[in-house]
């Protein structure tokens, strides 16, 4: 890895990073693809407290380059899936977010985990198709009262 880049475990001081970088994503990247409504929805329940809670039953990782945050992702081991993975849409195209799945990886062989499961954004099908997973399904998250589609990903190790 790049001298300037770092992958660690993610801390509570990291959380208003993390949460600038996930409302960023959602508004900037993703709403190229996705209705202004679901967008809203989506973004709503993206605070301070819901991502604390989420690192109790989960594991957080941050990407920093030069010692700024520019990504985050979010698995869990006992689940084998990717929740997400999120690159600041200032630096995204630069292979960051390739390099942050590879480090996710080997903690899933780690863990001797055999599959990988995650639900793909449209926009980042192609992303995970590149990394070896195949899409298995489509798939809606449901919001309040909008939906998100998504698909079903697959990866075996
Ligand atoms: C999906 C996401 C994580 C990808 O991260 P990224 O850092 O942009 O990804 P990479 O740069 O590693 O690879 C993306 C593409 O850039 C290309 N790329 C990599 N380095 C490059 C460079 N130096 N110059 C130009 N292109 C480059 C890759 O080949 C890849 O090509 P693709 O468009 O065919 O997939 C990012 O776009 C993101 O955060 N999106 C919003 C959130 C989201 O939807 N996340 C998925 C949730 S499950």
């Amino acid at each position: 890895m790049k001298k300037d880049i770092k992958i660690r475990k993610a801390k509570e001081i990291d959380i208003e990073d993390i949460e600038r970088i996930h409302k960023s994503c959602i508004q900037k990247t993703n709403a190229k693809i996705y209705d202004q409504k679901v967008i809203g929805e989506w973004i709503e329940p993206i605070n301070f407290q819901n991502i604390k809670k989420q690192f109790e039953s989960t594991k957080w990782f941050v990407l920093e380059k030069d010692n700024k945050i520019v990504g985050f992702a979010q698995i869990a081991l006992d689940d084998d899936s990717i929740y997400q993975i999120n690159i600041d849409t200032e630096y995204q195209k630069q292979g960051l977010g390739v390099l942050l799945y590879k480090f996710l990886e080997k903690e899933f062989k780690k863990n001797n985990t055999e599959k990988i499961n995650l639900n793909s954004t449209l926009n980042a099908i192609d992303f995970y198709k590149q990394l070896g997973f195949k899409e298995i399904k489509p798939i809606k998250l449901k919001l309040k009262t909008q939906e998100v589609k998504m698909v079903k990903m697959e990866k075996l190790l």
